[in-house]
């Protein structure tokens, strides 16, 4: 095959498969996002999420059940080790469309009858949407640091890791696409009165719901490679993100000291990693102790990173 088109206009989306083998491989332009919202079409909204690669290379996929094992394990470890339960504060990292954290938030819930506070964090919780009022059909999708996620030029659709091989002609193409995204970019900095944008919200319609309804739950933009900047929390998770792929070995320190810095002493730090919605998970829960942690449970290969972790673990105390 020598090219293939992006989803770029939301009259592709009915009749779209997923499933198939251009449709596996076809991206989709992340302003569809409340069309197919709309349509409540759960595959296609998964296939986007699937599709979605930031500036860095990573990916934002996600699935709702992605781990309900791993977030029981968490919750047994956090009612063996006595911590309290009420007032409590829950934080989960990298959340991407916040399809995951509908499972712990009732967990959570029902855990503290109702006494917590819940903020979810990712690099990106929003994308900008940015073209010329003239064209608005050639747009580009930035990040909330203005990086490049996706250049739509229709029919073409280019983002980052796409295959080199398989489709000579986006190859082709793609320099021509990236400079038209540098003009827009440009003008758009520039303040240029033809520039229109758009903001996109990438949450799911019901994590969106309880963000706007309950003023325990909140989102923050938040780089794991930085410090944390607000309250300790009782519980820090972070899932999928932790992955050797997104970060050399001196970033994935960073990220677990960041992580480890925002549990309170004595509270519970659970990473892990899994494939698809219900496999199992390679993780880790464990509790803070001075600057170090004790692993309370271990599930799959364990911590998929463990040369980032081993620094910093103790052996269980014999009271634990
Ligand atoms: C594969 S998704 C995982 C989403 C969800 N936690 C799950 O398990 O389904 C990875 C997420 O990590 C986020 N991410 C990547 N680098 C990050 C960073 N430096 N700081 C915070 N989030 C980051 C991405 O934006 C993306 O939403």
């Amino acid at each position: 095959m020598l090219f293939l088109t992006g989803l770029h206009d939301a009259r592709q989306l009915a009749g779209f498969d997923p499933s198939s083998w251009t449709g596996r491989r076809r991206r989709i332009a992340i302003d569809l996002i409340d069309d197919i919202d709309r349509l409540g079409d759960g595959k296609t909204r998964a296939a986007l999420f699937e599709r979605i690669v930031d500036a860095r290379g990573a990916f934002k996929r996600t699935y709702r059940d992605r781990f309900a094992a791993f977030d029981a394990l968490i919750i047994d470890c956090w009612q063996r080790s006595g911590l309290p339960t009420q007032n409590v504060r829950v934080l989960d990292a990298a959340v991407s469309d916040g399809s995951t954290s509908l499972a712990l938030i009732v967990a959570v819930s029902a855990l503290s009858a109702g006494r917590f506070a819940f903020t979810a964090t990712d690099l990106d919780g929003r994308y900008l949407r940015i073209c010329d009022e003239a064209a608005p059909q050639r747009r580009v999708i930035v990040s909330e640091a203005g990086q490049v996620v996706q250049i739509i030029v229709p029919p073409f659709l280019f983002t980052h890791r796409e295959s080199r091989h398989l489709f000579p002609l986006n190859r082709l193409l793609r320099p021509a696409a990236q400079r038209f995204a540098d003009r827009l970019l440009k003008r758009w900095r520039n303040r240029d009165p033809g520039i229109q944008t758009r903001e996109i919200l990438l949450f799911a319609p019901e994590f969106r719901q309880m963000l706007e309804s309950d003023p325990c739950i909140e989102f923050r933009s938040w780089d794991i490679l930085e410090p944390w900047q607000a309250d300790k929390a009782t519980c820090v998770r972070a899932m999928n993100v932790l992955n050797p792929g997104y970060f050399d070995a001196h970033q994935m320190r960073r990220a677990v000291c960041n992580l480890l810095d925002v549990v309170a002493d004595g509270g519970i730090l659970a990473v892990g990693s899994n494939d698809d919605a219900g496999t199992d998970v390679d993780g880790i829960v464990c509790r803070r102790r001075g600057a170090r942690l004790e692993v309370l449970a271990s599930t799959g290969r364990g911590f998929r990173a463990p040369d980032a972790i081993a620094p910093l673990i103790v052996q269980a105390s014999p009271s634990a």
